[in-house]
């Protein structure tokens, strides 16, 4: 970020497109273009980060950013109608002007992942951050980097599932092994899996050796994909979680988001499964 611009003051951004993308309607993707060009350089992100989406004179919220860094042009948010701010942000329409505040927080291990197999386990709304490192590790100039990837990703319904036409299109390559699956469905036309997305895991995921595990979903997806992960082999140093705790500043002013003496802020939201062994179980 640049040094110069005050952490507090978002950047003002216009919506460019709104894609709904589940069947109840309730999940969004904003795609947003900076109206300063020079503030797309400021904002440096990399896979794994947050932004704080505000709306002017409503308030502001801590939202994954789902787009690449490799995508140029704009930045994607998806989000969840569950309250006051979020639904100010699905009445955004095409042209509006709003404002992001980030690049916030830290990222996957990048430099840990590289040359190693990557397991990426996501289930409902929080596959965000991970469609970001999927894009991220599929750009030709990035893909030679990583040895397999490996993808579970989980919806209650095929309806609810995000990014339906990427998810399609992962499918068909042979460089990424897509594992997706519902709880249920009576679809008859439904070719992939059913399923929690521990259980998937489980009988999907290989192997431990030289592979990273990056999880990320509800706290009951995460509570059962733990063992399944020690139990192929994974050490704790190698499964790294993302966690969403109420937060306010997003930059480790406020205090709103601490877990003992870390700020999921600014110290998170991406911990490996060692660190958050040390911490009290407060997430
Ligand atoms: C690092 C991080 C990344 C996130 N990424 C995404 C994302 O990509 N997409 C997305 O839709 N949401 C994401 N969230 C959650 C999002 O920030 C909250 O849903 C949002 O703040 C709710 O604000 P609101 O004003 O609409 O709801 P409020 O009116 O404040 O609350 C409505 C309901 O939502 C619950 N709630 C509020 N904040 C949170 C929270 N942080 N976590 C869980 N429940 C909450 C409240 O308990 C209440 O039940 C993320 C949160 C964090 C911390
Ligand atoms: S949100 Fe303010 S310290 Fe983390």
């Amino acid at each position: 970020m640049n040094e110069m611009h005050n952490p507090y003051l978002p950047y003002p951004v216009r919506v460019d497109q709104v894609v709904t993308e589940t069947e109840d309607e309730k999940l969004k993707t904003f795609k947003l273009v900076f109206l300063n060009p020079e503030d797309e350089e400021r904002f440096d992100y990399v896979p794994g980060q947050f932004a704080e989406l505000s709306i002017p004179g409503k308030g502001e919220i801590p939202i994954g950013i789902a787009s690449s860094p490799t995508e140029k042009g704009f930045i994607s948010f998806t989000v969840n109608e569950v309250g006051l701010v979020s639904g100010y942000l699905h009445m955004m329409r095409e042209g509006y002007v709003m404002g992001v505040r980030g690049p916030l927080g830290n990222w996957y291990p990048w430099e840990e992942m590289e040359g190693r197999n990557v397991v990426i386990i996501g289930g409902g709304f929080a596959f965000t951050t991970l469609r970001s490192s999927i894009v991220y590790m599929l750009d030709p100039g990035n893909r030679g980097k990583f040895k397999e990837i490996t993808v579970v990703y989980g919806a209650r319904t095929p309806g609810m599932l995000l990014y339906k036409d990427e998810l399609a299109s992962w499918e068909r390559r042979e460089d990424i092994q897509m594992h997706i699956t519902v709880d249920g469905t009576d679809d008859p036309g439904w070719k992939y899996n059913r399923g929690f997305v521990p259980a998937i895991a489980k009988e999907k995921v290989r192997s431990a050796d030289d592979a990273i595990a990056i999880v990320c979903g509800p706290p009951v997806m995460i509570r059962y994909t733990q063992p399944v992960l020690e139990g192929l082999g994974f050490p704790p140093e190698r499964i790294i979680l993302s966690l969403e705790m109420r937060m306010k500043c997003g930059i480790g002013m406020c205090g709103r988001c601490n877990i003992g003496e870390r700020y999921v802020c600014k110290d998170g939201p991406v911990f490996s499964l060692a660190q958050l062994k040390q911490l009290p179980p407060e997430y």
